[in-house]
C-alpha cells in the first residue's frame, strides 16, 4: 500500500448542468465512449483508496444505476438540494463516516473527465510530502471566464483565497491561474471547516473553495500544485467543452498508440474509444471510428471510412469501407469495401465478406469467400467453400429466424436463395438462379430453377413493325447471308 493512498475520494456529481441544456444529467454524458463521472472514477480508482464515494443528488436514481451498472463497488451519498460544492463534500463526508475521513481526502469534480490518475496520484503525492492541510490543483489558463481564481500573497506567493468568477472583482479576474475544483485534504481538518462555511456569495451556496481561506486564517498550511497540462483540467459545463473534451482525449488516446508503433494516418478524422486496443503496425486509414471493445491486431488495416464496434480484428486482415458490430474479423481475413457485419459474424483466417455484403450471426470458415452483393443471416459455413454473387441466406418466415449450413469446398450458384432451415453438404455444388429449399447430399450439383423455354418468332408475330423485330429480322439477314 503506497503511504499516499488516499483515505477517501469524493466525486462530486449531484448538479444538474444547467449549461448543458440536455435531459441528461451532465455527468453522465460520454466522451470517447465513458460517461463524464465514468472517466473521474476511473482515475480515481488509480489512487486505490480505501473509500470512494460519489455525491449524486440531480437526476440521483439514473446516476446511481449507471454508476452500479459500469462501477460496483463504488458508494454514493445523496444531496437533495445542490446547495454547493462545499455542501456536496459534506454530504459525501456524512455517508462515509468519520473513521473513513481519517487522512487524506481527495475531492474530484463529476465534469472533468480528463484529468488522469497520475495527475490526482502527483497531488496526494506533494499533499502528504508538504504536510499540507489542504492542496489544491490549478492552472494557468488561456482563458479563466467561468472559473475560481486563485488569489495569491502579492510577497510569498502563498494561494490566500479562490475567488468564484462571480465573485470576483475585475482585477482578480484578470488572474488566469484557475482552480480545478480538484483538491487533497487533511480529512479531520475538512470536516471541520466546513462546518465553518458560509453561503453569503453571489450564488448563495456553500463554496468547498472557501475551505481553503478557513484552514489559512486559523493557521494551517495551504499548497497549490499546477498541473503541468491545464488541458487536464478542463471542466465540462457546455456541449462546446464537451466536444473539446473529446477531441483532446481523443488525441491522447491516438498519440499512446502511435508512441506504441501504430500508424494513424490522419489523427483528426480517426475516433476512438478508451477501450480500444492496439497491436504494433496497425495502420488506421482516414474517417474510421473505432468503438467499444475493439482490437485491432498487428499488420490488420482499417478504413477508410469504417465504425467498428466491439470488433476484433485478426492479423494482417483489411477492412475497408465497412461497419461491424459485435464481429470477429479472422486473420488475413478480407471485409468490404461496404460491408456490413453485424452481431455475431465470425469470419475465419483468410475469409471473406466482399462488396455490399450484409452478415449476422454467421460463422465463415477458414477461405471461405463472400464476395459479391449478399445477405448472409443466422448460417454456419465451411471451410474454402465460396457463395455466388448476390446470394440471400432466406433466414426469417415472418415469425422466427432459421439456420443455414453449408460444407466445406462448396461452390453455390449466384443468385441463390437458400432457404432455412436447410443444409448443403460438402464439396456440392448449386446451380445459379437456384431456390434451394431442400438439403442437398455431399458432392451433388442442386438445380432448383424453372426450365427456360424460347418461343421463336415471338416478337415478329405480337410486336410487329417495332424496333425489336425490326432488330431481329436483320440478325435473321445476317445470319442468313453468312449463313
Ligand atoms: C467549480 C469551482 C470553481 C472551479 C471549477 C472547475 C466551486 C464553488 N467552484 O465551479 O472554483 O474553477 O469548478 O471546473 O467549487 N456539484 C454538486 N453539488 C452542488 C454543486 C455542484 O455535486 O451543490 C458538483 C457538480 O455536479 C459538478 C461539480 O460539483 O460536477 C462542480 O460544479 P459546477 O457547477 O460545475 O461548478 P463550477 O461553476 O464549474
Ligand atoms: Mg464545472
Amino acid at each position: 500500500m503506497s503511504a499516499n493512498r488516499p483515505a477517501a475520494v469524493v466525486v462530486l456529481a449531484a448538479g444538474e448542468g444547467t449549461r448543458m441544456k440536455s435531459k441528461t444529467p451532465k455527468v453522465l454524458h460520454e466522451i470517447c465512449g465513458r460517461s463524464l463521472v465514468g472517466h473521474v472514477v476511473s482515475a480515481a480508482r488509480e489512487l486505490d483508496p480505501a473509500h470512494l464515494c460519489v455525491v449524486v443528488g440531480h437526476a440521483r436514481e439514473q446516476v446511481t444505476a449507471h454508476l452500479d451498472e459500469h462501477y460496483a463497488g463504488t458508494r454514493t451519498a445523496v444531496q437533495y438540494e445542490q446547495n454547493g460544492t462545499g455542501h456536496a463534500v459534506r454530504m459525501g463526508l456524512e455517508e462515509l463516516g468519520p473513521e473513513a475521513f481519517d487522512g487524506t481526502v481527495v475531492v474530484v469534480c463529476g465534469d472533468t473527465p480528463l484529468l488522469s490518475g497520475e495527475t490526482l496520484s502527483a497531488l496526494a503525492a506533494t499533499h502528504t510530502t508538504d504536510g499540507n492541510a489542504v492542496t489544491v490543483l490549478t492552472a494557468e489558463v488561456p482563458d479563466a471566464t467561468g472559473y475560481g481564481r486563485i488569489v495569491r500573497d502579492g510577497a510569498t506567493g502563498a494561494v490566500t483565497a479562490i475567488v468564484e468568477h462571480k465573485d470576483a472583482t475585475d482585477e482578480q479576474r484578470a488572474i488566469r491561474e484557475i482552480n480545478s475544483g480538484v483538491f487533497a485534504f487533511d480529512g479531520r481538518l475538512l470536516a471541520d471547516a466546513l462546518g465553518k462555511v458560509r453561503t453569503d456569495n453571489s450564488q448563495g451556496e456553500e463554496y468547498l473553495t472557501d475551505v481553503l481561506g478557513i484552514l489559512r486564517e486559523a493557521g494551517h498550511r495551504v499548497g497549490a500544485s499546477v498541473a503541468p497540462d491545464h488541458r487536464e483540467i478542463l471542466g465540462i459545463n457546455n456541449r462546446v467543452q464537451l466536444a473539446e473534451a473529446r477531441r483532446l482525449l481523443n488525441e491522447r488516446l491516438l498519440e499512446r498508440a502511435m508512441t506504441a508503433g501504430v500508424t494513424v494516418v490522419d489523427p483528426a478524422t480517426v475516433l476512438v474509444d478508451v477501450t480500444v486496443t492496439f497491436e504494433r503496425d496497425a495502420v488506421i486509414h482516414p474517417g474510421t471510428q473505432l468503438l467499444g471493445v475493439t482490437h485491432i491486431a498487428e499488420d490488420a488495416e482499417v478504413g477508410p471510412n469504417s465504425r467498428l464496434k466491439d470488433t476484433t480484428v485478426g492479423r494482417g486482415a483489411r477492412v475497408d469501407n465497412t461497419v461491424a458490430d459485435g464481429a470477429t474479423v479472422g486473420e488475413a481475413a478480407s471485409v468490404g469495401p461496404y460491408a456490413y457485419l453485424r452481431p455475431g459474424t465470425r469470419l475465419g483466417t483468410k475469409a471473406k465478406a466482399g462488396t455490399y455484403v450484409e452478415m449476422k450471426n454467421a460463422s465463415i470458415g477458414e477461405g471461405t469467400k463472400v464476395p459479391h452483393l449478399s445477405y448472409v443471416g443466422d448460417a454456419t459455413i465451411g471451410e474454402y467453400t465460396n457463395i455466388g454473387a448476390a446470394s440471400v441466406f432466406v433466414n426469417y418466415d415472418g415469425e422466427s429466424k432459421h439456420h443455414t449450413t453449408i460444407g466445406s469446398h462448396c461452390k453455390t450458384g449466384s443468385d441463390n436463395m437458400f432457404v432455412a432451415p436447410v443444409t448443403v453438404g460438402d464439396g456440392a455444388y448449386t446451380a445459379a438462379g437456384s431456390v434451394i429449399t431442400k438439403d442437398v447430399p455431399a458432392g451433388s450439383l442442386a438445380v432448383a430453377r424453372g426450365q427456360q423455354r424460347n418461343i421463336e418468332g415471338w416478337v415478329a408475330r405480337k410486336r410487329p413493325g417495332s424496333a425489336a423485330a425490326q432488330a431481329a429480322a436483320a440478325a435473321a439477314g445476317e445470319v442468313d447471308a453468312e449463313g
